[in-house]
């Protein structure tokens, strides 16, 4: 079994109020230390890679340790998932290459472009038994690969909208901009989340699954670890953890975390070299980073509400 992909999940996650935690990976350590999570807390999991994830490690290394943690871990159910998909093609390679669901992010083309083009994914993936996840509205804040728009809160996705957008284009489920943005800058003031359009398109759509993107919390902890060890990362701001178990108790069944694991990686190994200057050995530095991933997926487990439904998705 347990390479899956997101249907049950989604379901399960819906009727009974959590949401699954989409975890970014981009090397083994950061694998592992979300699967010994995981493992711990029984809980689902959503591995996903995005576009410079890809370009980064090469798509045949990730595999090769996805599978290895599908192998070694027959009770946890795991989906792979593509992260930003920006062409059909791209979303037909992952297909192609086995990943159990694909996310075509066309939310920056007109709504039109963007159902035709989620369409045509879907129309693919699902004789495949792929599962498709759409966007609507555009998320703020600079990644590497996804560059999102300056002021989130005029691009909020629209619940009228979203009701059109699923029927016509068959998708399974979709991520909706509410106020959130990528990266560790995401408020310059006050946190605030549009609650009212998860709570619209959860009315509107009952039963459909939402997602949220740009979902770290920025824990001031790691940030502050940073800082003291040499970073600067002055004003780094993320979504409250209170905000973000609401949501998952709402229509959100998918919550994607990958600036909370960069943070965490990023801390305990420049506290590892500002306390042990002379230390040169990768796994002395890399291993505490892998240690750290694992704690900050755990306590997300528990803020999304999964830990312990591994079982009831499976
Ligand atoms: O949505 C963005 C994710 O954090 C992935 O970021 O494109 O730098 O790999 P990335
Ligand atoms: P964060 O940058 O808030 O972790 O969001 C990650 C994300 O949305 C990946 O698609
Ligand atoms: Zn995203």
């Amino acid at each position: 079994m347990p390479l899956v992909n997101t249907k049950k999940m989604f379901e399960m996650a819906y009727k009974n109020g959590y949401a699954v935690g989409a975890f970014n990976v981009n090397n083994m350590e950061i694998t592992q230390g979300i699967i010994d999570a995981v493992a711990e807390e029984k809980a689902p999991l959503i591995l996903q890679i995005s576009r410079g994830a890809r370009d980064y490690a090469k798509i045949s290394y990730l595999k090769g340790i996805i599978n290895v943690v599908v192998e070694e871990n027959p009770d946890i159910p795991v989906s792979t998932h593509l992260d930003h998909g920006d062409t059909f093609e791209t979303c037909k390679q992952f297909v192609d290459d086995g990943f159990t669901s694909v996310m075509i992010d066309a939310s920056s083309r007109p709504f039109k472009e963007n159902i035709e083009i989620t369409k045509r994914v879907v129309e693919y993936a699902h004789p495949r038994d792929v599962c498709v996840e759409a966007e609507l509205g555009q998320l703020g804040g600079i990644e590497e690969d996804v560059v999102g728009v300056d002021d989130v809160s005029k691009h909020i996705a629209d619940p009228n909208q979203a009701v059109e957008f699923v029927e016509k284009s068959g998708c399974d489920s979709l991520a909706v901009a509410c106020g959130t943005s990528h990266g560790a800058y995401k408020f310059k003031s006050e946190p605030k989340l549009a609650f009212d359009v998860i709570q619209g398109i959860g009315e509107r759509l009952p039963g459909f699954p939402l997602v949220m993107h740009g979902s770290s919390s920025v824990l001031k902890e790691f940030v502050d670890l940073i800082n003291k060890y040499g970073g600067k990362m002055p004003h780094a701001m993320g979504v409250p953890e209170e905000s973000i178990s609401k949501a998952a108790k709402m229509a959100i069944c998918k919550v994607n975390i990958d600036t909370d694991l960069r943070l965490a990686l990023t801390a305990k190994i420049r506290q590892v070299f500002a306390e042990k200057p002379s230390e040169f050995d990768p796994r002395k530095y890399l291993g505490p980073g892998r240690e750290a991933i694992k704690e900050m997926v755990r306590h997300k487990l528990h803020v999304l509400g999964c830990a312990g439904k591994a079982g009831e998705c499976l």
